[in-house]
């Protein structure tokens, strides 16, 4: 439909509900519902699917990218953090993601689509604070066991680098992984699911 059509509809409507709500007495009513039966344009983008292009990721470095208001953190793997994974399923509280949220067409452990391009909402699932990307192993602040991974600053959760939590966290759940799909090999978009087989 285009905006002319939309502005006449609105102005049909608008002069529709004065009339019966102002015979009602009760004008300011009628505004909720114009606009939640119009939103606007920005509240359209907001929930929009986002389009990322990837290629400029190194192995080893994420960007940040935005989708729906909240961080969504591209990471591109390497083969040393990928077989890395399989050694700390011991100290993981989800593995396989079966409480957390993922959706069904990533691999259940690496929780990607393609091995080397991770996806994770970056929001604490304790209570909403931004992970820090920590990729270094064994930094003074987080032990010689760090492999690398997110760090919450604020209570100190700690996730693996697929967004695994360990156990006994403050955080309950693994970090989201958001809906994706590949246009191309190097752009992605978040918002819209993978096509299944
Ligand atoms: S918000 Fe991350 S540990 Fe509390």
């Amino acid at each position: 439909m285009s905006n002319d059509g939309v502005n006449a509809g609105r102005r049909r409507f608008l002069v529709a509900a004065t009339s019966v709500v102002g015979a009602a007495g009760a004008v300011g009513a009628a505004v909720p519902f114009v606009g939640s039966w119009f939103p606007s344009a920005k509240a359209k983008a907001a929930g929009a699917p986002v389009k990322v292009n990837v290629s400029k990721i190194e192995p080893g470095q994420q960007m940040v990218a935005e989708w729906r208001g909240q961080p969504v953190f591209i990471l591109r793997r390497t083969e040393e953090i990928l077989s890395n994974l399989a050694t700390l399923e011991p100290q993981l509280a989800d593995i396989e993601s079966q409480a957390s949220d993922q959706p069904g067409y990533v691999d259940p452990k690496t929780r990607s689509i393609k091995p080397e391009l991770l996806l994770l909402v970056g929001l604490c699932t304790h209570l909403g604070c931004a992970p820090s990307f920590r990729p270094e192993v064994a930094p003074a602040d987080l032990g010689s066991e760090w492999v690398g991974g997110y760090f919450c600053p604020c209570h100190g959760s700690r996730y693996d680098l697929a967004g695994r939590v360990y156990k006994a966290q403050p955080a309950p759940l693994n970090l989201p992984v958001p809906p994706h799909t590949y246009e191309s090999d190097d752009v992605i978009i978040i918002g819209v699911d993978q096509e299944q087989a």
